[in-house]
């Protein structure tokens, strides 16, 4: 038996909602699993990059079992008591490596929606998202890689996760910027510090509360508000060059609503309302540029179906 599941791409945190927001890019990573006889450890896993993807450098991912889709995997069939055995595990990408655009929650995501086929559907979709969940350590991109759309998710303290919804103005429009480096996310996250400010947690409070009255609303200038940060963004600007820059220089660009980190970076997602593309791109570019960084750029729309068997 063989099965495929497509999963989007992702950003989390959308600036103020750290750990917490995160939405889904039509860009996909397809994980197959294969039931049949090998030889050796009786895994074989295959990373292949997609067209529009051959910069994406895949030489550091692991192909054994310490690769994180195995791990998911293996956790599933733990789950039922049994350990994954004769099983090929192929992966096309789409969505590059350590960027900040959830290639890895997308591979987990996408890993255990196939083995739960390749079992009969023993665990239920909390069950899945909470193992997937444990391996990525935060919900922000498993959750939009899962459903789709924005989201808002909270991993509770019994493992599991809750999560919503949220509404997206489709008049609202995303350049995602990508940076030629990679920039690995528990680097990222060594960054930060284990206590904030009180002051520094409660603006990010109100502006996480701001941004979802601002989609419920689709209120363009609560949005432009809320579109700020204090708990991750000022940490990681170090490894990331020129971000407070962009975000600087793009603040009174026409079109603008806001420019956030996407995940631990070093992407950025610049927020805005469909005009004055190439203005934008420029300032981005040049910016860049001025860091001796150079940068691709991705015009999307929000994705808003999550991941889906596809054979
Ligand atoms: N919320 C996570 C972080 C996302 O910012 O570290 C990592 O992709």
């Amino acid at each position: 038996m063989k099965v495929s599941v497509k999963v989007p791409a992702t950003v989390a945190n959308l600036g103020p909602g750290f750990d917490c927001f995160g939405l889904a890019l039509p860009l996909y990573n397809i994980v197959t699993l294969e039931e049949t006889v090998l030889p050796g450890s009786g895994i074989e896993i295959n990373i292949i990059n997609e067209k529009n993807n051959e910069g994406t450098n895949l030489d550091d991912v692991a192909t054994d079992k310490t690769n994180i889709v195995y791990k998911a995997i293996e956790l599933l069939y733990n789950f039922i008591g049994q350990t994954p055995n004769e099983l090929k595990i192929t992966i096309k990408t789409q969505i590059p490596i350590s960027r900040g655009l959830g290639s890895s929650a997308s591979v987990i995501v996408g890993g255990l929606i196939a083995a739960n086929e390749l079992l009969g559907r023993p665990a239920d979709e909390k069950v899945l998202m909470s193992i997937a969940t444990e391996i990525e350590g935060h919900p922000d991109n498993i959750t939009p890689a899962f459903k789709g759309g924005i989201t808002l998710s909270s991993w509770e303290e019994d493992g599991s996760v809750l999560y919503r919804k949220l509404p997206w103005n489709d008049d609202w429009k995303l350049m995602i910027c990508i940076p030629d480096y990679e920039l690995n996310t528990e680097i990222s996250r060594s960054v930060l510090p284990k206590e904030v400010p009180l002051k520094d947690a409660v603006y990010n409070l109100k502006r996480s509360a701001l941004f979802v009255d601002s989609l419920y609303n689709k209120d363009e200038n609560l949005l432009k508000a809320a579109l700020s940060d204090k708990l991750h963004q000022p940490y990681r600007e170090k490894l990331v060059p020129g971000m407070s820059d962009i975000t600087k220089n793009l603040k009174h660009t026409n079109g603008v609503i806001g420019t956030v980190l996407c995940g631990a970076g070093p992407a950025i997602a610049i927020i805005y309302n469909g005009i004055n593309v190439a203005e934008i791109k420029e300032i981005v570019s040049n910016t860049w540029n001025y860091h001796n960084v150079n940068t691709g750029f991705l015009n999307l729309p929000i994705e808003k179906e999550g991941a889906s068997i596809i054979n």
